[in-house]
Protein backbone atom coordinates (compact mmCIF):
# COMPACT_ATOMS: atom_id res chain seq x y z
CA UNK A 1 0.00 0.00 0.00
CA UNK A 2 1.44 3.29 -0.97
CA UNK A 3 0.93 7.01 1.08
CA UNK A 4 -0.54 9.96 1.11
CA UNK A 5 1.72 13.02 1.34
CA UNK A 6 0.13 16.45 1.61
CA UNK A 7 1.50 19.97 1.70
CA UNK A 8 -0.23 22.55 3.15
CA UNK A 9 0.69 25.94 4.53
CA UNK A 10 1.93 27.05 8.12
CA UNK A 11 1.19 30.45 8.47
CA UNK A 12 -1.48 32.76 6.74
CA UNK A 13 -1.72 30.92 3.12
CA UNK A 14 -0.01 32.23 0.16
CA UNK A 15 3.03 30.46 0.96
CA UNK A 16 4.00 29.62 -2.33
CA UNK A 17 1.69 26.02 -2.54
CA UNK A 18 0.92 26.14 -6.13
CA UNK A 19 4.79 26.28 -6.96
CA UNK A 20 5.59 23.35 -5.12
CA UNK A 21 2.76 20.95 -6.08
CA UNK A 22 3.74 22.13 -9.85
CA UNK A 23 7.22 21.32 -8.76
CA UNK A 24 6.83 17.86 -7.34
CA UNK A 25 3.79 16.79 -8.97
CA UNK A 26 5.64 14.84 -11.84
CA UNK A 27 6.74 12.84 -8.97
CA UNK A 28 2.96 11.96 -7.86
CA UNK A 29 0.31 10.13 -9.50
CA UNK A 30 -2.09 11.90 -8.26
CA UNK A 31 -2.72 15.53 -6.94
CA UNK A 32 -6.11 15.93 -4.86
CA UNK A 33 -7.43 19.13 -3.22
CA UNK A 34 -9.04 18.73 -0.32
CA UNK A 35 -10.89 21.61 1.00
CA UNK A 36 -10.83 25.49 0.94
CA UNK A 37 -12.63 26.46 -2.70
CA UNK A 38 -12.17 29.94 -5.31
CA UNK A 39 -10.70 31.81 -1.86
CA UNK A 40 -7.42 30.27 -2.32
CA UNK A 41 -5.60 31.41 -5.51
CA UNK A 42 -2.24 29.31 -6.50
CA UNK A 43 0.24 30.80 -8.29
CA UNK A 44 2.82 28.80 -10.79
CA UNK A 45 5.16 30.00 -12.98
CA UNK A 46 6.92 28.35 -16.27
CA UNK A 47 8.03 29.08 -19.50
CA UNK A 48 7.88 33.12 -18.61
CA UNK A 49 3.34 32.68 -17.81
CA UNK A 50 2.37 32.83 -14.67
CA UNK A 51 -0.86 30.64 -13.80
CA UNK A 52 -3.29 31.16 -10.63
CA UNK A 53 -5.28 28.65 -10.19
CA UNK A 54 -8.32 28.78 -7.74
CA UNK A 55 -10.07 25.52 -7.24
CA UNK A 56 -8.00 22.90 -10.06
CA UNK A 57 -5.15 21.03 -8.20
CA UNK A 58 -1.96 22.36 -9.34
CA UNK A 59 -0.31 19.54 -10.92
CA UNK A 60 -2.75 20.03 -14.15
CA UNK A 61 -0.01 21.51 -16.18
CA UNK A 62 1.55 18.27 -15.74
CA UNK A 63 0.92 15.24 -18.51
CA UNK A 64 0.53 12.04 -16.44
CA UNK A 65 -0.63 13.74 -13.03
CA UNK A 66 -4.73 12.88 -12.36
CA UNK A 67 -6.16 15.85 -10.61
CA UNK A 68 -8.64 15.19 -8.08
CA UNK A 69 -11.09 17.67 -6.55
CA UNK A 70 -12.41 15.77 -3.12
CA UNK A 71 -15.16 15.62 -1.00
CA UNK A 72 -14.03 19.01 1.41
CA UNK A 73 -14.04 21.49 -1.58
CA UNK A 74 -16.55 23.88 -1.96
CA UNK A 75 -17.19 24.09 -5.67
CA UNK A 76 -18.23 27.15 -7.61
CA UNK A 77 -19.58 26.20 -10.92
CA UNK A 78 -19.18 29.63 -12.29
CA UNK A 79 -15.56 29.94 -11.30
CA UNK A 80 -14.89 26.68 -12.67
CA UNK A 81 -15.92 27.47 -15.92
CA UNK A 82 -13.55 30.35 -15.87
CA UNK A 83 -11.02 28.43 -14.70
CA UNK A 84 -11.36 25.88 -17.77
CA UNK A 85 -12.06 28.40 -20.03
CA UNK A 86 -9.10 30.28 -19.74
CA UNK A 87 -6.81 26.91 -19.49
CA UNK A 88 -8.19 25.34 -22.83
CA UNK A 89 -6.19 28.62 -24.14
CA UNK A 90 -3.10 25.94 -23.77
CA UNK A 91 -4.27 23.25 -26.33
CA UNK A 92 -1.64 20.88 -25.42
CA UNK A 93 -3.39 20.83 -22.12
CA UNK A 94 -5.98 18.05 -22.02
CA UNK A 95 -7.59 19.13 -18.58
CA UNK A 96 -11.14 17.24 -19.02
CA UNK A 97 -8.81 13.35 -19.27
CA UNK A 98 -6.76 14.44 -16.42
CA UNK A 99 -9.55 16.54 -13.82
CA UNK A 100 -11.76 14.53 -11.80
CA UNK A 101 -14.49 15.91 -9.29
CA UNK A 102 -15.93 14.21 -6.09
CA UNK A 103 -19.91 14.45 -6.81
CA UNK A 104 -19.72 15.02 -2.82
CA UNK A 105 -18.09 18.45 -3.01
CA UNK A 106 -20.45 21.28 -1.44
CA UNK A 107 -21.61 23.69 -4.29
CA UNK A 108 -21.29 27.61 -4.06
CA UNK A 109 -24.70 28.85 -4.71
CA UNK A 110 -24.37 32.46 -6.51
CA UNK A 111 -26.90 33.58 -2.84
CA UNK A 112 -23.58 31.92 -1.02
CA UNK A 113 -21.74 34.72 -2.07
CA UNK A 114 -24.66 37.39 -1.72
CA UNK A 115 -25.03 36.12 1.67
CA UNK A 116 -20.99 36.05 2.37
CA UNK A 117 -21.13 40.46 1.67
CA UNK A 118 -23.58 40.96 3.84
CA UNK A 119 -22.07 38.91 6.96
CA UNK A 120 -19.35 40.65 6.07
CA UNK A 121 -21.25 44.35 6.07
CA UNK A 122 -23.20 43.23 9.13
CA UNK A 123 -20.10 42.61 10.95
CA UNK A 124 -18.43 46.37 10.33
CA UNK A 125 -15.40 47.19 12.06
CA UNK A 126 -15.14 43.65 13.05
CA UNK A 127 -15.21 41.73 9.52
CA UNK A 128 -13.03 38.53 8.59
CA UNK A 129 -12.30 40.42 5.81
CA UNK A 130 -13.47 37.38 3.94
CA UNK A 131 -12.97 36.67 0.36
CA UNK A 132 -16.17 37.49 -0.34
CA UNK A 133 -16.61 34.36 -2.57
CA UNK A 134 -19.21 32.59 -0.56
CA UNK A 135 -16.87 30.16 1.62
CA UNK A 136 -18.46 30.91 4.90
CA UNK A 137 -21.97 30.60 4.24
CA UNK A 138 -21.68 27.18 1.89
CA UNK A 139 -19.96 25.29 4.52
CA UNK A 140 -22.56 26.60 6.69
CA UNK A 141 -25.42 24.94 4.60
CA UNK A 142 -23.06 21.84 4.40
CA UNK A 143 -22.80 21.43 8.51
CA UNK A 144 -26.42 22.52 8.34
CA UNK A 145 -27.33 19.87 6.45
CA UNK A 146 -28.77 21.27 3.61
CA UNK A 147 -26.29 21.84 1.09
CA UNK A 148 -26.56 21.01 -2.68
CA UNK A 149 -23.23 18.90 -3.92
CA UNK A 150 -22.12 18.17 -7.38
CA UNK A 151 -23.91 14.48 -7.58
CA UNK A 152 -27.05 16.09 -7.01
CA UNK A 153 -27.11 18.38 -10.73
CA UNK A 154 -27.56 14.42 -12.06
CA UNK A 155 -30.64 13.89 -10.16
CA UNK A 156 -33.89 14.77 -11.86
CA UNK A 157 -35.11 17.11 -8.89
CA UNK A 158 -31.93 19.44 -9.16
CA UNK A 159 -33.55 22.70 -10.14
CA UNK A 160 -36.09 22.19 -7.04
CA UNK A 161 -33.59 21.55 -4.59
CA UNK A 162 -31.59 24.40 -6.04
CA UNK A 163 -34.89 26.88 -6.13
CA UNK A 164 -35.72 25.43 -2.07
CA UNK A 165 -32.26 26.52 -1.10
CA UNK A 166 -32.25 29.93 -2.92
CA UNK A 167 -35.37 30.92 -1.38
CA UNK A 168 -34.13 30.45 2.18
CA UNK A 169 -31.16 32.26 1.20
CA UNK A 170 -33.59 35.15 -0.27
CA UNK A 171 -35.56 35.42 2.78
CA UNK A 172 -31.77 35.79 5.05
CA UNK A 173 -30.96 38.61 2.49
CA UNK A 174 -34.31 40.47 2.87
CA UNK A 175 -32.66 41.99 6.02
CA UNK A 176 -29.53 42.96 4.49
CA UNK A 177 -28.78 45.64 2.30
CA UNK A 178 -27.18 43.87 -0.66
CA UNK A 179 -28.06 44.92 -4.19
CA UNK A 180 -27.71 41.97 -6.74
CA UNK A 181 -29.57 41.09 -10.34
CA UNK A 182 -30.64 37.75 -9.92
CA UNK A 183 -32.17 36.60 -13.03
CA UNK A 184 -28.49 36.87 -14.54
CA UNK A 185 -26.76 35.27 -11.60
CA UNK A 186 -28.86 32.17 -12.21
CA UNK A 187 -28.51 32.09 -15.91
CA UNK A 188 -25.28 32.41 -15.29
CA UNK A 189 -25.32 29.30 -12.48
CA UNK A 190 -27.27 26.85 -14.49
CA UNK A 191 -24.88 27.40 -17.50
CA UNK A 192 -22.54 26.57 -15.23
CA UNK A 193 -24.19 23.68 -14.20
CA UNK A 194 -24.85 22.55 -17.40
CA UNK A 195 -20.79 22.79 -18.32
CA UNK A 196 -19.65 20.91 -15.01
CA UNK A 197 -22.10 17.77 -16.18
CA UNK A 198 -19.22 17.66 -19.05
CA UNK A 199 -16.91 16.83 -16.71
CA UNK A 200 -15.49 13.39 -14.92
CA UNK A 201 -18.05 13.29 -11.58
CA UNK A 202 -16.77 10.76 -9.73
CA UNK A 203 -16.85 8.97 -5.96
CA UNK A 204 -13.33 10.03 -5.30
CA UNK A 205 -12.96 8.16 -2.41
CA UNK A 206 -13.32 4.73 -4.03
CA UNK A 207 -10.86 6.16 -6.55
CA UNK A 208 -8.30 7.31 -4.19
CA UNK A 209 -8.27 4.07 -2.10
CA UNK A 210 -8.41 2.34 -5.00
CA UNK A 211 -5.31 4.01 -6.31
CA UNK A 212 -3.65 3.64 -3.17
CA UNK A 213 -3.73 -0.39 -3.32
CA UNK A 214 -2.76 -0.28 -6.59
CA UNK A 215 0.40 1.24 -5.29
CA UNK A 216 0.01 4.86 -7.03
CA UNK A 217 1.38 8.20 -5.21
CA UNK A 218 -0.56 10.57 -3.53
CA UNK A 219 -0.11 14.08 -3.07
CA UNK A 220 -2.76 15.88 -0.93
CA UNK A 221 -2.47 19.92 -2.08
CA UNK A 222 -3.73 22.46 0.75
CA UNK A 223 -4.90 25.36 0.68
CA UNK A 224 -5.42 28.89 2.96
CA UNK A 225 -2.98 27.90 5.99
CA UNK A 226 -2.64 26.36 9.55
CA UNK A 227 -3.29 29.78 11.02
CA UNK A 228 -6.79 29.68 9.14
CA UNK A 229 -8.01 27.03 10.47
CA UNK A 230 -11.51 27.11 11.56
CA UNK A 231 -10.42 25.14 15.07
CA UNK A 232 -6.42 26.11 14.97
CA UNK A 233 -6.59 29.42 13.48
CA UNK A 234 -6.63 33.08 15.17
CA UNK A 235 -10.80 32.47 15.02
CA UNK A 236 -13.06 34.18 14.55
CA UNK A 237 -10.54 35.35 11.93
CA UNK A 238 -10.07 32.27 9.99
CA UNK A 239 -11.50 30.54 7.08
CA UNK A 240 -14.69 27.77 7.57
CA UNK A 241 -12.56 24.14 6.94
CA UNK A 242 -10.36 22.15 8.48
CA UNK A 243 -6.49 23.27 6.63
CA UNK A 244 -4.58 20.87 8.64
CA UNK A 245 -3.43 17.61 8.17
CA UNK A 246 -6.54 16.14 9.78
CA UNK A 247 -8.34 17.77 6.97
CA UNK A 248 -6.85 15.67 4.45
CA UNK A 249 -8.38 12.46 5.32
CA UNK A 250 -12.39 13.83 5.61
CA UNK A 251 -11.55 16.19 2.85
CA UNK A 252 -10.88 12.77 0.88
CA UNK A 253 -12.08 9.80 2.25
CA UNK A 254 -8.58 8.69 3.24
CA UNK A 255 -7.66 7.05 6.31
CA UNK A 256 -4.82 8.37 9.01
CA UNK A 257 -2.70 5.42 8.59
CA UNK A 258 -1.99 6.33 4.76
CA UNK A 259 -0.68 9.57 5.68
CA UNK A 260 3.06 9.97 4.27
CA UNK A 261 5.14 12.83 4.49
CA UNK A 262 3.82 15.85 5.57
CA UNK A 263 5.06 18.92 3.92
CA UNK A 264 5.18 22.47 5.82
CA UNK A 265 5.25 25.05 3.09
CA UNK A 266 6.67 28.69 5.26
CA UNK A 267 8.14 31.65 3.90
CA UNK A 268 11.32 32.99 5.33
CA UNK A 269 8.86 35.75 6.76
CA UNK A 270 4.99 36.33 7.40
CA UNK A 271 2.03 38.02 5.48
CA UNK A 272 -1.44 37.88 6.30
CA UNK A 273 -4.42 39.01 4.28
CA UNK A 274 -7.79 39.95 5.58
CA UNK A 275 -8.51 40.98 9.02
CA UNK A 276 -6.89 39.29 12.48
CA UNK A 277 -3.69 39.16 14.83
CA UNK A 278 -0.42 39.11 13.26
CA UNK A 279 2.19 39.51 16.02
CA UNK A 280 5.08 40.51 14.08
CA UNK A 281 3.59 42.65 11.41
CA UNK A 282 5.31 45.46 10.10
CA UNK A 283 3.51 48.58 9.63
CA UNK A 284 6.56 50.93 8.68
CA UNK A 285 8.30 51.51 5.97
CA UNK A 286 10.38 47.81 6.61
CA UNK A 287 7.16 46.41 5.40
CA UNK A 288 6.83 48.39 2.59
CA UNK A 289 9.79 47.03 1.18
CA UNK A 290 8.49 43.61 1.78
CA UNK A 291 5.30 44.02 0.34
CA UNK A 292 7.36 45.54 -2.83
CA UNK A 293 10.23 43.38 -3.08
CA UNK A 294 7.62 39.98 -2.66
CA UNK A 295 4.92 41.35 -4.57
CA UNK A 296 2.56 40.92 -1.84
CA UNK A 297 -0.64 41.32 -3.15
CA UNK A 298 -3.52 38.91 -3.11
CA UNK A 299 -3.65 36.27 -6.13
CA UNK A 300 -7.59 36.28 -5.78
CA UNK A 301 -8.47 39.33 -4.47
CA UNK A 302 -5.81 41.74 -5.49
CA UNK A 303 -5.42 43.46 -1.99
CA UNK A 304 -2.17 44.61 -0.25
CA UNK A 305 -0.78 41.66 2.08
CA UNK A 306 0.47 42.50 5.20
CA UNK A 307 4.01 41.70 5.85
CA UNK A 308 6.18 41.08 8.94
CA UNK A 309 9.32 38.80 10.28
CA UNK A 310 9.06 35.00 10.84
CA UNK A 311 7.15 34.12 13.62
CA UNK A 312 8.37 30.82 15.41
CA UNK A 313 5.78 30.34 18.18
CA UNK A 314 2.99 30.32 15.54
CA UNK A 315 5.44 27.85 12.89
CA UNK A 316 5.94 25.61 16.16
CA UNK A 317 2.44 25.46 16.91
CA UNK A 318 1.44 24.86 13.07
CA UNK A 319 3.97 22.30 12.88
CA UNK A 320 2.67 20.32 15.68
CA UNK A 321 -1.43 19.99 15.07
CA UNK A 322 0.07 19.23 11.32
CA UNK A 323 2.65 16.54 12.49
CA UNK A 324 5.31 18.41 10.03
CA UNK A 325 8.00 15.89 8.80
CA UNK A 326 9.77 18.14 6.54
CA UNK A 327 10.04 21.96 5.77
CA UNK A 328 10.05 23.77 2.68
CA UNK A 329 10.98 27.63 3.48
CA UNK A 330 9.58 29.91 0.53
CA UNK A 331 10.59 33.01 -0.86
CA UNK A 332 14.15 33.47 0.75
CA UNK A 333 15.52 36.06 -2.38
CA UNK A 334 12.96 38.60 -0.67
CA UNK A 335 15.35 38.76 2.35
CA UNK A 336 18.16 39.74 0.26
CA UNK A 337 17.85 43.49 0.13
CA UNK A 338 17.46 43.05 4.21
CA UNK A 339 21.21 43.92 6.25
CA UNK A 340 19.41 42.52 9.21
CA UNK A 341 17.02 39.85 9.31
CA UNK A 342 14.96 39.12 12.50
CA UNK A 343 13.10 36.08 13.59
CA UNK A 344 10.37 36.64 16.58
CA UNK A 345 11.47 33.78 19.09
CA UNK A 346 9.21 34.26 21.67
CA UNK A 347 6.13 36.23 22.83
CA UNK A 348 6.03 38.84 25.63
CA UNK A 349 2.49 39.32 27.32
CA UNK A 350 1.00 42.01 29.14
CA UNK A 351 2.16 40.86 32.49
CA UNK A 352 5.64 40.34 31.21
CA UNK A 353 5.67 36.27 31.07
CA UNK A 354 7.50 35.47 28.37
CA UNK A 355 6.37 32.34 26.08
CA UNK A 356 6.41 30.21 23.04
CA UNK A 357 3.01 28.74 23.33
CA UNK A 358 0.37 30.85 21.43
CA UNK A 359 -2.07 32.44 23.74
CA UNK A 360 -5.99 31.58 24.03
CA UNK A 361 -6.58 35.43 23.49
CA UNK A 362 -3.99 35.56 20.79
CA UNK A 363 -6.84 38.41 19.03
CA UNK A 364 -7.29 40.42 21.98
CA UNK A 365 -4.06 40.45 23.94
CA UNK A 366 -1.10 42.94 22.98
CA UNK A 367 2.32 40.53 22.20
CA UNK A 368 5.22 41.92 22.47
CA UNK A 369 7.21 39.60 20.09
CA UNK A 370 11.20 39.05 20.89
CA UNK A 371 13.51 39.25 18.18
CA UNK A 372 16.40 37.47 17.44
CA UNK A 373 18.85 39.20 15.11
CA UNK A 374 20.60 37.21 11.99
CA UNK A 375 23.05 38.93 9.07
CA UNK A 376 21.89 39.66 5.63
CA UNK A 377 23.11 37.76 2.84
CA UNK A 378 22.40 41.00 0.64
CA UNK A 379 23.41 39.29 -2.44
CA UNK A 380 21.02 37.79 -5.58
CA UNK A 381 20.18 34.32 -4.95
CA UNK A 382 18.96 34.36 -8.42
CA UNK A 383 22.05 34.23 -10.39
CA UNK A 384 22.66 30.42 -9.73
CA UNK A 385 20.51 29.66 -7.32
CA UNK A 386 19.57 25.90 -8.17
CA UNK A 387 22.44 23.90 -6.28
CA UNK A 388 22.96 24.28 -2.41
CA UNK A 389 26.44 24.66 -2.80
CA UNK A 390 25.49 28.07 -3.93
CA UNK A 391 23.42 29.15 -1.16
CA UNK A 392 25.30 32.07 0.68
CA UNK A 393 27.00 31.05 4.19
CA UNK A 394 24.68 34.16 5.66
CA UNK A 395 21.18 31.70 4.71
CA UNK A 396 22.86 28.80 5.87
CA UNK A 397 23.07 30.20 9.17
CA UNK A 398 19.59 31.58 9.04
CA UNK A 399 18.45 27.98 7.68
CA UNK A 400 20.46 26.19 10.53
CA UNK A 401 18.95 28.17 13.31
CA UNK A 402 15.13 27.60 11.70
CA UNK A 403 16.03 23.47 11.66
CA UNK A 404 16.95 23.43 15.05
CA UNK A 405 14.48 26.03 16.63
CA UNK A 406 11.55 23.90 14.42
CA UNK A 407 13.06 20.14 14.83
CA UNK A 408 12.06 19.84 11.33
CA UNK A 409 14.86 19.53 8.38
CA UNK A 410 13.92 22.17 5.63
CA UNK A 411 14.55 19.50 2.99
CA UNK A 412 14.01 22.40 -0.07
CA UNK A 413 14.59 26.07 -0.57
CA UNK A 414 12.52 28.16 -2.96
CA UNK A 415 14.81 31.23 -4.92
CA UNK A 416 12.27 33.05 -6.86
CA UNK A 417 8.64 32.31 -7.87
CA UNK A 418 9.98 30.13 -11.34
CA UNK A 419 9.39 26.56 -11.29
CA UNK A 420 13.44 25.82 -12.10
CA UNK A 421 14.23 28.53 -8.72
CA UNK A 422 13.96 25.69 -6.64
CA UNK A 423 16.67 24.25 -4.14
CA UNK A 424 16.48 20.82 -3.22
CA UNK A 425 18.36 19.88 0.06
CA UNK A 426 17.33 16.54 1.07
CA UNK A 427 13.56 16.40 -0.13
CA UNK A 428 11.77 12.88 0.38
CA UNK A 429 8.60 11.64 -1.12
CA UNK A 430 6.89 8.71 0.26
P1 LIG B 1 -0.23 29.85 -2.57
O1 LIG B 1 -1.60 30.36 -2.35
O2 LIG B 1 0.36 29.23 -1.35
O3 LIG B 1 -0.10 28.95 -3.77
O4 LIG B 1 0.68 31.13 -2.87
P2 LIG B 1 0.30 32.37 -3.85
O5 LIG B 1 0.44 31.90 -5.24
O6 LIG B 1 -0.97 33.00 -3.45
O7 LIG B 1 1.42 33.40 -3.44
C1 LIG B 1 2.77 33.11 -3.56
C2 LIG B 1 3.39 34.17 -4.49
O8 LIG B 1 4.80 34.11 -4.39
C3 LIG B 1 3.10 33.92 -5.96
O9 LIG B 1 3.05 35.15 -6.62
C4 LIG B 1 4.30 33.10 -6.43
O10 LIG B 1 4.55 33.25 -7.82
C5 LIG B 1 5.39 33.73 -5.63
N1 LIG B 1 6.50 32.84 -5.24
C6 LIG B 1 6.47 31.54 -4.93
N2 LIG B 1 7.71 31.13 -4.53
C7 LIG B 1 8.51 32.21 -4.58
C8 LIG B 1 9.88 32.44 -4.26
O11 LIG B 1 10.61 31.58 -3.81
N3 LIG B 1 10.34 33.72 -4.45
C9 LIG B 1 9.56 34.73 -4.92
N4 LIG B 1 10.09 35.93 -5.05
N5 LIG B 1 8.26 34.55 -5.23
C10 LIG B 1 7.75 33.30 -5.06
P1 LIG C 1 -4.43 30.32 -0.49
O1 LIG C 1 -4.88 28.88 -0.74
C1 LIG C 1 -4.57 33.84 2.04
C2 LIG C 1 -8.28 34.58 4.21
C3 LIG C 1 -9.09 35.79 3.82
C4 LIG C 1 -9.76 36.13 5.14
C5 LIG C 1 -10.03 34.75 5.74
C6 LIG C 1 -11.44 34.22 5.47
O2 LIG C 1 -4.22 31.08 -1.75
O3 LIG C 1 -3.27 30.33 0.43
P2 LIG C 1 -12.74 33.30 3.36
O4 LIG C 1 -12.90 33.85 1.98
O5 LIG C 1 -12.12 31.95 3.41
O6 LIG C 1 -14.00 33.37 4.16
O7 LIG C 1 -11.73 34.32 4.10
O8 LIG C 1 -9.07 33.87 5.15
N1 LIG C 1 -7.98 33.67 3.11
C7 LIG C 1 -6.77 33.54 2.54
N2 LIG C 1 -5.63 34.23 2.76
N3 LIG C 1 -4.59 32.83 1.16
C8 LIG C 1 -5.70 32.10 0.95
O9 LIG C 1 -5.73 31.00 0.20
C9 LIG C 1 -6.88 32.48 1.63
N4 LIG C 1 -8.15 32.03 1.65
C10 LIG C 1 -8.81 32.75 2.56
O10 LIG C 1 -8.27 36.83 3.36
O11 LIG C 1 -8.85 36.78 5.97
MG1 LIG D 1 -2.69 32.15 -2.56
Amino acid sequence: MSKVDVLLGLQWGDEGKGKIVDVLAPRYDVVARFQGGPNAGHTLEFDGIKHVLHQIPSGIFRHTTKNIIGNGVVLDPIVFQKEIEKLQAFKHLDVKANLFISKKATLILPTHRLLDQAYEKAKGDNKIGSTLKGIGPTYQDKIGRQGLRVGDILSQNFSEKFKKLTEAHFKILKDHDIAYEWQELETQFLTAIEFLKGFNLIESEYVLNKELSLGSSILAEGAQGALLDIDFGSYPFVTSSNTVTAGACTGLGIAPRHIGEVYGIFKAYSTRVGSGPFPTELLDEEGERMRQEGREFGSTTGRPRRCGWIDLPALKYSIMINGVTQLLMMKADVLSIFPVIKACVRYQLKDGTMTDVLPYELVNEKIIPVYKEFEGWTTSLNVDGSSVENLPEQLNVYIKFLEDELQVPITMVSTGPDRTQTVFRSLKTA
